[in-house]
């Protein structure tokens, strides 16, 4: 691939280059991949438009460039490698002409039950080879996928396919997740209640267990597939057609739908895998992500496929059947890339070096983090447990809506420093900016990280309500993309970042909006009001504190049972994923004479502060931080 960097004197042309001559850049990036048509123009629009379409004229479909472009050279090279939860059960090994063959069968199952171009499919499966195969077809044929991940709620999910209006779900009948099994059928089927909008739901037979099969609605995959051709010719797509929509959460209660298309999206993922990981050659790859993710979209399925690389997808968790799992994984494929969460790694250094120890892990060469900072403590034990000080890490800064990495070492090329994600990538230019939106020159300044210039695979819009994209995003600071991350750069210029600076949560990597946990917690019968905070959180790096108002008529109820019955609440409204950490309940909130919750002081109580509080003489009542600073030493530990 001619986007291939492979010295750091390459990066820094590179980055020179995507300065001077940003198109020029581009088109050479863009050029390497295969398009039906080919593009008249690289860029048209503005940030300040809130809209910038890429590759214009370009017809292209992302399956041809994953697929169809390898089969002559590496037909037969290992596309995924399947590793099950069970480690006595058989790995699966899919081909790129196996892929191939099995997205275009499927892609004609879907056309079958009537899927036509940019009809939304939503897909809530677990982590199985069919997942990508449901989603490569969905791209095949022009449909659009929106994967959900497999641990929200009924709700959730209901939200989601609604606002997408889904025409297809496809699930299995159950997932596996260590000794656990998940009810994903039973799921859909409470989550389909109510609404019109889906015409078929397809279940993959996973555990086997008899599911409740609703007439002319449902059907197993293994069925709809029978006598289905595994030819599909891919759909010529616009450049800018969608290719997906991935729900991720704001600072509003309802979830955004990041909407990504066909070409910027293509060029942007292959682009960023080759060269972040430094993948070469017949090396496997591991992303231990799930691919309801951003990082499974970007990163297990397309920007390995797009240079026909061997991705391994596993199903299981870290610590099952033991804490050695990841490990013994790492030497049973002889990993070479290895890419998770400072969350999965804080929470395996806690069981020691040994699981590790006793793995041969000497096929590693580039390891990588993503979601969340990664602690000093996390980032050493990682590069010299794990990669047995031999190993780069790459630290890759980046979001749903920007779709793939913006910050981040390449491999071992770039300079490292724990808890920095580093330089950006050639074409990423990012900027600091302070409250004012000034441009903070100095170094070591903590501002607002905003990207200065456009880049292929940003953000589109958010599905059906633009004007969401446009004053989240574009409207801040007029003239960048707002990112709601807090930054500082050092005199090198490696970014470190800190943290979100709006009202999302990160919990284990996960985003989660204040809004949106607050409105489940809203739904507990006799709950009045509440607000959630994150606090520091030795392995999640967040946990979730919640402040509850109830009302007087629960005051002869068990704190035990009202405990449950909040939790409870957040399980059946976005899934287990958001349990609260602490709930403490309250009889006010720190409100300004506006109403407004002031959440820093609610931060600082969740921090264990007990005196400083800077200045509360805005607040309606500020007699309230003393009982909030003294019902949190008795607040309910979940
Ligand atoms: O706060 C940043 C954090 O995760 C947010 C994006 O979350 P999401 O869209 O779910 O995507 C996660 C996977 C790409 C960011 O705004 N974040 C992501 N990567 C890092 C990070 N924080 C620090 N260091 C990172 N490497």
């Amino acid at each position: 691939m001619s986007f291939q960097i492979r010295s750091f004197d390459a990066y820094q042309k590179a980055f020179q280059k995507s300065k001077d001559t940003p198109d020029s850049f581009w088109r050479d990036i863009a050029n390497s991949f295969e398009w039906i048509h080919p593009f008249s123009s690289i860029r048209n629009g503005t940030f300040n438009d809130a809209h910038v379409e890429w590759f214009r004229d370009g017809k292209v479909n992302i399956t041809a460039n994953a697929l169809d472009r390898h089969l002559q050279s590496k037909g037969d090279k290992t596309a995924i490698i399947w590793e099950p939860n069970d480690p006595q059960e058989a790995v699966r090994t899919l081909t790129y002409t196996e892929l191939h063959a099995l997205t275009c069968q499927f892609g004609n199952a879907l056309k079958s039950l009537g899927v036509q171009k940019g009809d939304r499919v939503v897909l809530y499966m677990p982590m199985t080879p069919e997942l990508t195969i449901a989603v490569l077809a969905c791209a095949r044929i022009g449909a659009v996928h929106s994967v959900v991940f497999a641990g929200f709620s009924a709700q959730a999910l209901h939200d989601r396919i609604e606002d997408a209006q889904a025409k297809i779900v496809i699930t299995a009948d159950e997932g596996r997740r260590g000794t656990k099994t998940i009810p994903l059928k039973e799921t859909v089927d409470k989550a389909l209640l109510n609404l019109t909008c889906v015409e078929s739901v397809v279940v993959q037979k996973v555990t086997g267990i008899a599911c409740e099969m609703l007439p002319n609605r449902d059907m197993y995959w293994h069925e709809l597939v029978v006598g289905k051709p595994t030819v599909c010719t891919a759909e010529p797509m616009d450049s800018e057609d969608m290719l997906f929509i991935l729900y991720t959460s704001g600072s509003t209660g309802k979830p955004k739908g990041v909407v990504h298309v066909h070409g910027g999206y293509m060029v942007y993922a292959g682009y960023t895998f080759s060269n972040v990981f430094q993948y070469e050659g017949d090396d496997v790859y591991w992303c231990t992500a799930d691919v309801g993710w951003i990082t499974g979209h970007s990163y297990i399925i397309y920007g390995p496929l797009l240079n026909g690389a061997t991705s391994l997808m596993f199903e299981g968790i870290p610590t099952y059947p033991d804490a050695g799992r990841f490990w013994e994984v790492c030497a049973k494929h002889k990993v070479n890339q290895f890419y998770t969460a400072p969350t999965a790694i804080r929470s395996l250094m806690s069981s020691g070096s040994e699981p590790v120890t006793q793995h041969d892990l000497s096929s590693l060469k580039v390891l990588g983090t993503v979601g969340e900072p990664i602690n000093e403590e996390a980032w050493y034990w990682y590069r010299d447990v794990v990669g047995q000080s031999k190993c780069p890490i790459v630290d890759t800064w980046w979001q749903t809506e920007t779709g793939g990495i913006m910050i981040s070492g390449l491999g071992g090329l770039s300079p490292q420093k724990p808890a920095h994600a580093g330089l950006p990538l050639p074409g990423i230019h990012p900027v600091l900016l302070d409250p004012n939106g000034h441009d903070i020159l100095e170094n070591n300044v903590e501002g607002l990280l905003c990207i200065s210039q456009p880049w292929p695979s940003m953000i589109r819009t958010t599905y059906g309500d633009h004007t969401r994209c446009r004053n989240t995003y574009f409207h801040p600071f007029p003239g960048h993309y707002f990112t709601g991350d807090g930054a500082k750069r050092d005199d090198q210029g490696l970014y470190r970042i800190i943290g979100r600076v709006d009202d999302v949560i990160n919990v284990s990597g996960h985003r989660f909006g204040t809004a949106e946990i607050e409105s489940a917690i809203n739904e507990t019968s006799g709950a009045v009001e509440s607000a959630v905070v994150g606090f520091p959180h030795d392995i999640k790096g967040q946990g979730i504190h919640a402040y509850v108002i109830l009302d007087s008529k629960t005051g002869s109820l068990a704190e035990e049972d009202l405990c449950n019955a909040v939790q409870n609440a957040v399980i059946k409204g976005i899934g287990k994923i958001a349990k609260l950490d602490r709930i403490q309940f309250v009889s006010a909130l720190p409100k300004t004479r506006s109403g407004k919750i002031m959440r820093r002081i609610l931060r600082k109580v969740a921090e264990g502060e007990q005196t400083s509080f800077g200045d509360t003489s805005t607040l309606l009542d500020p007699a309230c931080v003393d009982l909030l600073v003294s019902g949190a030493k008795q607040l309910q530990i979940c």
